[in-house]
């Protein structure tokens, strides 16, 4: 125990930057995935069969390849092609971002697809009957009820990312698990940093769950009103 605190008053400051970089990660990475999400979804629903097509073999590909090696990809693989104007994109930050942004977004739009879904199709026919368009039906009747069904499992995506953000450390981005492998280089032990991290990682996910699961609740009530 009481090495365990000599250990935190070292790297603790460290820990608390990773933990905030993970948090920023994964917050950037489900807002900007939501908003590239709807994109796909529409795209998806589009009439025409080539714009499907591409959302399909979208979501396909970042969904059917390990986000460890789209990173990797993003962040060797445009570092060295991009050309020089996109400068301030080469860094590991961006790069990740990017890649975990795009990745999570083809898990929010099947996840919005869902629940598009699962409006009832009255709700589209009602609007229809009273002359709205199709982009005006989808835009102020079906989204608006999809998205509240969906937030929960937005929400649960975020603590999802919370956890895999944990690969980016592979390419120098300084998140928790980065700082716990520095931690275990410095300190030449491998238990206790990667433990430390582990709990922290613990404590994230179970308080965000709850908090999701008191948010879910408030939801359904609101709904049974
Ligand atoms: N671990 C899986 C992978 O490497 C999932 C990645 C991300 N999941 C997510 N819901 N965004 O591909």
């Amino acid at each position: 125990m009481n090495s365990w605190m000599a250990f935190l008053n070292k790297y603790g400051s460290s820990y608390l930057d990773g933990t905030l970089m993970t948090l920023k990660l994964s917050f950037l990475g489900v807002f900007f995935g939501f908003i590239l999400g709807i994109l796909i979804v529409l795209l998806r629903r589009s009439k025409l069969k080539p714009l499907q097509a591409i959302a399909k073999i979208y979501v396909q590909m970042f969904r059917g390849t390990p986000l460890l090696v789209q990173v990797t990809i993003f962040y060797y693989g445009f570092s060295s092609v991009l050309p020089d104007q996109y400068a301030a994109l080469k860094n590991p930050f961006a790069l990740s971002l990017i890649a975990v942004c795009m990745n999570s977004s083809a898990y929010v739009s099947e996840i919005i697809r869902g629940g598009i879904n699962a409006v009832d199709r009255g709700q589209g026919e009602a609007a229809a009957s009273l002359g709205m368009k199709k982009s005006q039906i989808m835009r102020y009747i079906i989204l608006p009820q999809a998205i509240k069904t969906v937030l929960p499992a937005l929400c649960n995506e975020f603590v999802t990312l919370i956890k895999e953000t944990a690969i980016v450390s592979i390419v120098g981005v300084s998140d928790l698990m980065y700082q716990a492998k520095i931690a275990q280089g410095a300190s030449y032990k491998p238990f206790m940093p990667n433990v430390t991290a582990a709990l922290i990682y613990l404590i994230l996910v179970t308080g965000l769950s709850k908090v999701i699961s008191v948010f879910e609740k408030r939801l359904a009530n609101s709904d049974s009103h």
